[in-house]
């Protein structure tokens, strides 16, 4: 049977790692991988294959940057070739990004089934890309690939129960793997923390453009973690680097040390050790939350809505109470475990080679 995952962007990397080592071992399964080019950087796609050692891209459709729709109608352009000739059992689509949609529509259109995976999650929040992108994907996908109850409570309630199956957060499969790789390590942090400090450090990462598009907004976050009581790795995606610049914001300075982002092993490594994160990533919220580390979340709201238990996540759109939020007490609750056991990867591919030559 013939899988042929659809990839193109940071996160995508880290489950398409979990997927391609489960496809592996086993051998009535053969996997493909297209990487679209949306992420193009060493360290923003190269290095994660790399350190993850995830097989070389089979087709790499190279479309690099642009708007919205001209990103993903180049995928599109580019996909049904790749498509055609690979002919596979499944196309599996992964997240939320434009290459998950180009990924899944192109698949439609030559009537090829479609697996979804981390299917189900919502924000209702409209104004994010990513909102548009799940939503579209679920609805035109055969099967959905759900991460944890809430997502497939979400699915049912838009009449989509009978294409979905729980089958556990397959990031958690990495994440566990990686963080007992790295125990042992010192992380790598911006020139000017101490790891060992007694004050501690925090991680930081901000790439939504509702955080980084607005000058006015963008400086006062950016002022705000300047402000925080203890030293600040901030991660600076290439989007948060481009606007500070147009803003005339500079990223670094008071408690704010500055570097590019980190490869994945070194992202989970600074973590386990940090003593808080500050994000607006949904991945880092439910790495931090599965590495035991209070997150602080500059959104209005997140589709990871288990880690708000026990006060492991924290929503603060507003930069005035950033202060507060990072230095919050370290919750006291156990961190049950809503995402999975370590094995969803092993389960996507089952689900798929069970289902394999029932629907076509
Ligand atoms: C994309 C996803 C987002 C995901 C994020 C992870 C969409 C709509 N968004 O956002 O869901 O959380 O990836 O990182 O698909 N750039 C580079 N080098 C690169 C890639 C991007 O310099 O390798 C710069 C370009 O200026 C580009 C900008 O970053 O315009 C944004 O990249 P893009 O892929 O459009 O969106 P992300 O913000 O990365």
């Amino acid at each position: 049977m013939k899988i042929l995952s659809v990839v193109g962007a940071r996160p995508q990397f880290v489950k398409l790692a979990a997927i391609a080592d489960a496809a592996a071992r086993r051998d009535d399964v053969e996997h493909v991988i297209v990487h679209t080019g949306q992420h193009y950087d060493a360290v923003m796609s190269d290095a994660f294959f790399a350190d993850l050692r995830i097989p070389a891209p089979d087709v790499n459709l190279a479309v690099g940057s642009g708007s919205h729709g001209r990103q993903t109608g180049a995928m599109l352009a580019a996909m049904d070739a790749v498509l055609e000739e690979q002919d596979p059992d499944w196309v599996l689509v992964y997240g939320d990004t434009n290459s998950t949609l180009a990924g899944t529509l192109s698949a439609v259109k030559l009537h090829l089934r479609v697996a979804h995976l981390e299917a189900g999650l919502r924000s209702f929040n409209r104004r994010m890309p990513e909102e548009h992108n799940r939503v579209l994907t679920d609805h035109a996908s055969d099967l959905l690939l759900a991460p944890t109850e809430v997502a497939r409570g979400h699915l049912v309630a838009e009449g989509l129960g009978d294409r979905t199956v729980v089958v556990g957060d397959v990031m958690t499969d990495v994440c566990l793997r990686v963080a007992a790789a790295v125990r042992q390590e010192a992380p790598r942090l911006p020139e000017g923390i101490d790891a060992d400090a007694p004050e501690g450090f925090a991680v930081a990462t901000l790439h939504r453009p509702d955080n980084t598009d607005d000058p006015v907004r963008l400086r006062a976050i950016l002022a705000a973690l300047q402000d925080l009581p203890l030293p600040v790795a901030l991660l600076a995606h290439p989007r948060l680097v481009a606007r500070a610049a147009e803003a005339g914001v500079p990223l670094a300075g008071g408690a704010v040390r500055v570097s590019p982002p980190l490869a994945y092993p070194e992202l989970v490594g600074a973590v386990s050790r940090a003593r808080a994160v500050v994000t607006d990533s949904g991945g880092l919220q439910k790495e931090a939350y599965l590495l035991g580390v209070p997150c602080t979340t500059v959104r209005t709201e997140t589709e990871w809505v288990e880690t708000l238990d026990d006060g492991w996540n924290a929503l603060v759109p507003d930069p005035a109470g950033l202060a507060a939020a990072v230095t919050r007490r370290r919750p006291a609750g156990e961190r049950p475990e809503h995402y999975g056991d370590g094995h969803a990867a092993e389960r996507v591919i089952a689900e798929l080679v069970a289902r394999a030559g029932t629907l076509r």
